[in-house]
């Protein structure tokens, strides 16, 4: 095809985009929106021809790369075998997935619904507690991001995120550690020290002592890939659990090796939570929501439900291909280590850009905090979007996020190797000066 054919179908797409889309569905790069053509392993092509290395992975969702072979070949053969058929019959696939995520979740999580989304799965994971112990109210940490449904918007901590303005007026927000962000002269200790006096006032005087669950991301990842410190939930739990309520851990960013060594996120802190949520990379882009809990919790959400394509063979064979292949290749090791190769390169560059104001992260999913230079760390979402950018011109893809919209999220896919990773690292330096 000539370029100026190519341009114009562009144009025509780009129209018919402000035409038939609802603009709060907002793609990136204001100007020069990315039309995607096609994408293998850790590159994506537009249909200007263009390869970019994908550092978001779809928002930490492709996690054995584009197109895995094996995920795609195992998922197109289901699609041929049978479809559809819904939970009123069983299906081997949706047993098989639900063994696996038990086996590889902590302590007795052991029951799965599965659904289409992580909002779905946050969803159930609220009304299981709530059917648990009896309590309505749910606490969760400010910059939380749990959905988009009206329950997961009320969950969300980010104004920017909460459409529609009407919520459920049970769930209450307490302060996050947020390590950068803390008051001025208080170290990790004494800032764990304050969430904790914040909890136990919010119980004290929003509740009536009884609440049916805390709810928390062991890093926030909307919220800019704020990691929670290690002894938090530790420091947390006991409140919770003494309230009456259990712990949801939302692994919806977080889940299958992402954050390095582990299957799941929240065994880097040690605790044990009664339900957690996957999502996102589960079925590497198949869209798939997963909530776990004990026996005791799962057995207490009595009557019916119902999730028509939730557990759909096609997705769960997604899913069990998706999970295998990260055993098999023992990729929250891979995690680890290209993570380690990736902070090292953010931490160089920190030292050389001042409006670089934090680096944070675990394994593959790592931040960048982009502030203007000086002591009072004014978030800068000016200059993130320049950056953002900047590494699309040098052939790279990187995410935003954060309250203010200032913080560089990077997540390629698990897969990514020690070339590839260095090569990208070399695109973000260059873009960086790009914009100094
Ligand atoms: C931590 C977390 N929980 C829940 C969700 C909601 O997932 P979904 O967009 O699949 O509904 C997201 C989405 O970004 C998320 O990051």
């Amino acid at each position: 095809m000539k370029r100026t054919d190519a341009a114009n179908q562009a144009q025509t797409l780009l129209a018919d985009y402000s035409q038939y889309i609802f603009p709060a569905i907002t793609p990136f790069y204001d100007d020069h929106p990315l039309i995607v053509d096609r994408a293998k392993g850790s590159t994506l092509w537009d249909t200007e021809g263009n390869g970019y290395l994908d550092f978001f992975g779809g928002v930490l969702t492709i996690s054995v790369g584009h197109c895995n072979r094996e995920v795609t070949d195992r998922t197109i053969a289901q699609m041929r075998k049978v479809q559809h058929t819904s939970t009123l019959y069983v299906n081997e696939a949706m047993v098989r997935v639900a063994r696996k995520i038990a086996d590889l979740t902590p302590g007795r999580l052991q029951k799965c619904l599965f659904t289409n989304s992580g909002s779905e799965a946050n969803e159930t994971a609220i009304m299981a507690a709530r059917m648990y112990t009896g309590n309505s109210d749910v606490v969760t940490l400010r910059h939380a991001y749990a959905g988009r449904t009206m329950t997961t918007m009320s969950l969300t901590g980010h104004g920017a995120w909460r459409l529609g303005g009407v919520f459920d007026s049970h769930i209450r927000h307490v302060r996050n550690p947020y390590i950068y962000r803390a008051p001025v002269g208080l170290n990790e200790k004494g800032l764990i020290d304050l969430c904790v006096q914040d909890l136990e006032e919010t119980l004290a005087t929003t509740t009536n002592g009884r609440i049916a669950a805390f709810m928390a991301e062991p890093i926030q990842g909307v919220g800019g890939f704020i990691v929670m410190p290690r002894d938090y939930f530790k420091r947390i739990l006991p409140v919770v659990r003494e309230a009456g309520g259990v712990f949801i851990c939302d692994e919806v960013q977080t889940g299958w090796g992402r954050t390095g060594k582990y299957f799941c996120g929240i065994d880097h802190w040690g605790v044990t939570p009664d339900i957690m949520t996957f999502a996102k990379g589960t079925a590497n882009g198949s869209p798939i929501g997963c909530t776990i809990a004990t026996p005791e919790i799962a057995d207490a959400v009595k009557g019916l439900t119902f999730a028509t394509f939730g557990g759909n063979p096609v997705t769960m064979i997604a899913a069990l291909a998706t999970i295998e292949y990260i055993e098999k290749h023992h990729l929250p090791e891979n995690a680890d280590i290209q993570g380690q190769l990736l902070r090292d390169r953010l931490t160089i560059l920190q030292k050389k850009y001042s409006f670089v104001g934090d680096t944070r992260g675990m394994g593959l999913m790592q931040a960048m905090e982009i502030v203007e230079p000086g002591p009072d760390k004014r978030p800068d979402p000016t200059r993130t979007i320049a950056l953002i950018d900047a590494a699309r011109r040098h052939g790279l893809l990187v995410g935003k996020g954060g309250l203010y919209g200032n913080v560089i999220r990077i997540a390629p896919p698990l897969t990514i190797n020690r070339e590839e990773m260095e090569d990208g690292c070399d695109r973000l330096s260059n873009a960086l000066a790009d914009i100094a």
